[in-house]
């Protein structure tokens, strides 16, 4: 018989039990209260007290109220339905709903139980079969997507009978196999607990290549592999969310999952308004075809917002275990820190820096480390790319949540206040900004081959620029426009227009928005040759004029379809000025 117990004590969302049986960590229960059932999870056990956290409101729940306990780890369900859907993080279907916020108590289902989908086999009866193979596939929208022995079955099966092509709904039966344990079906969807990682693979290889974005900053100057981790921490108002936005509808995925954790809650209703309406650059169709958002605002309970990522990391896993490339942004883990650090604080554990959990690094690093490029059982590769924001207190960039997550994630893309005000944007810093996957072999050798030969080369010569560019502008600053040489100035300009050409770009702009690779290299090219020339000048006046005119000319030309008529008259207005100053 179940466990059940009685409520002994409640601090905020943390509730204390007292068992009649045994439960377990991370054990799911529901609290019996005012004729609702409220949703939560053991976090601690001591003797036969249990601690609970509450996914919702504790408000007017009383010692001496029951609790159920059901044996079962927080799960996500997984089948067809999930893309276009935007859940909370229990997983909650908001669609379903007239507002985004459900009612206490409330759960919905998260799969449409109704719906048909037109199922085609792909295995045959008698093939032996385990975890994660695939069946057979439903398309969803566009995408294939696999119907697989569920991640918890153990060992191998023999597929005894297997559902002719046909329509189906989620719960239908669609697979009889036989174990050691006996007969087993199955069916369209399965459960998973969310906070324990799907290993249904051969092999988790180093990445191999990149992942496109159309964002200059990030493609040209600090790419992230497909399977890669990257953050994005940022004081306020510099900019996260917009280059998060514009990673997830340019991104070259097949899925996106996009996180909203504690966001505020007029933001959440910009997802749900603005994303349905977005066209997919790369197929042309709705982008939410492809996309699963899961949000929690800040105005509901920590724990939701903890379970938020987990639930989001799950759904990616289960869409690269069908050999599919999935792209998760999470805005932002901050709050999902955050919430950690309620929780523990709350059950008066030992506190470590800034009072965040001890283990803070830890979880961090085991959340991070669920991401990349895997090798399935049948030789496919589906990949997880994860790119978090982090929005440190007062732009601390020394703070607990960043540096963690900057020993997990191998791709820093810092935004600057400084670079904001300007109205620089994207304001990812160059210089303290890094990639180190440039750093790996098989990634160099795949720009080789993809963009160009020797591009890391000319990768590090453009930062190189952006480095001379500000040394000098510390000298004028420090020395006046007259005390310098000339050289300085030229090399200040040099900088500056790698910045305006290069670094930013305008994320509302139907063409600027997004820059393919092929355009990227282009520009690079254009400007390094500027350069790599010297240029006569009368004076610094005259140089600095001269540069804007140029800048003025290359905005232009990022303004304008890719070659088109604009776009070579806007090159041979720079080709002129280079030929008229320079050396
Ligand atoms: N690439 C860009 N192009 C043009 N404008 C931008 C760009 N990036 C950011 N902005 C401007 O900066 C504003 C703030 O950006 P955003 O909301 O992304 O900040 P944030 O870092 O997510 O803030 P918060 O910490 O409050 O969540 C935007 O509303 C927009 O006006
Ligand atoms: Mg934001």
């Amino acid at each position: 018989m179940a466990t059940s117990g009685i409520i002994t004590g409640i601090v905020s969302n943390l509730v204390t039990v007292s068992c009649d049986g045994p439960v377990s960590q991370n054990e799911i229960c529901y609290i019996s209260t005012q004729g609702t059932k409220l949703m939560a999870e053991v976090i601690k056990v001591n003797g036969r007290y249990a601690s609970i956290q509450v996914f919702e409101s504790t408000r007017g729940v009383k010692n001496g109220d029951r609790v159920e306990f059901t044996d079962k780890m927080l799960e996500v369900t997984l089948g067809p339905g999930l893309l276009s859907s935007c859940y909370d993080g229990l997983q909650n279907d908001l669609t379903t709903m007239t507002g985004v916020f459900l009612k206490r108590g409330e759960y919905t289902p998260a799969l449409d139980s109704e719906k048909k989908w037109a199922f085609t086999p792909e295995a045959s009866v008698g093939d032996t079969v385990e975890a994660a193979d695939w069946l057979g596939e439903v398309k969803e929208g566009w995408l294939p997507h696999k119907i697989m022995v569920p991640f918890s079955f153990k060992g191998e099966y023999t597929i005894k009978w297997l559902a002719p092509a046909g329509e189906y709904t989620v719960n239908d039966k669609i697979a009889t196999l036989t174990g050691e344990e006996g007969d087993v079906d199955v069916t369209m969807c399965q459960k998973w607990p969310v906070k324990v990682a799907i290993k249904c693979y051969k092999e988790k290889p180093r990445p191999e290549r990149i992942m496109e974005t159309g964002v200059r900053v990030i493609d040209t100057l600090n790419p992230i592999a497909e399977g890669g981790t990257g953050f994005i921490p940022g004081p306020f108002g510099c900019g996260k969310t917009v280059l998060q936005h514009a990673i997830a509808k340019q991104g070259d995925a097949d899925v996106i999952v996009m996180a909203a954790c504690g966001e505020r809650a007029n933001e959440v209703v910009e997802i749900f308004t603005e994303f349905p309406e977005l066209i997919d650059p790369h197929t042309g169709r709705h982008l939410m075809e492809r996309t699963t958002i899961i949000c929690n605002t800040s105005n509901m309970p920590v724990a939701a917002r903890e379970a938020s990522v987990y639930t989001a990391m799950t759904i990616c896993e289960y869409y690269r275990a069908m050999g599919l490339k999935v792209l998760l942004l999470a805005d932002s883990t901050s709050r999902w820190a955050q919430a950690l650090r309620e929780m523990s604080n709350r059950m008066e554990e030992l506190p470590g820096a800034d009072a965040f959990p001890v283990d803070l690094s830890a979880i961090i690093s085991n959340f991070y480390a669920r991401a990349g490029m895997v090798v399935l059982n049948n030789g496919k590769r589906g990949s997880v790319t994860f790119i978090g924001t982090v929005s440190p207190a007062g732009g601390n960039l020394k703070e607990p949540v960043t540096e963690s997550t900057k020993k997990a994630a191998r791709c820093f893309y810092a935004l600057e206040q400084n670079r904001a005000d300007k109205k620089r944007y994207p304001s990812v810093n160059p210089i303290d900004s890094y990639s180190k996957y440039l750093e790996y072999p098989e990634i160099a050798d795949y720009l080789d081959k993809t963009v160009e030969h020797g591009w890391v080369e000319k990768v590090n010569r453009t930062k190189n620029i952006i480095r001379k560019g500000k040394d000098a502008a510390d000298q004028i600053n420090i020395l006046g426009d007259d005390g310098v040489p000339m050289s300085y100035h030229e090399m200040f300009w040099k900088s500056e227009l790698v910045d305006f050409v290069i670094l930013q770009q305008d994320a509302f702009d139907a063409i600027d928005a997004l820059c393919p690779l092929e355009r990227q290299r282009y520009m690079l090219d254009m400007v390094l040759d500027i350069c790599a020339k010297e240029f006569e000048f009368e004076d610094f006046e005259e140089c600095a004029a001269k540069f804007k005119e140029m800048i003025n000319f290359f905005r232009q030309m990022n303004y304008s379809e890719f070659k088109s008529a604009q776009f070579e008259i806007y090159k041979a207005e720079i080709e002129k000025l280079v030929e008229q100053y320079g050396k």
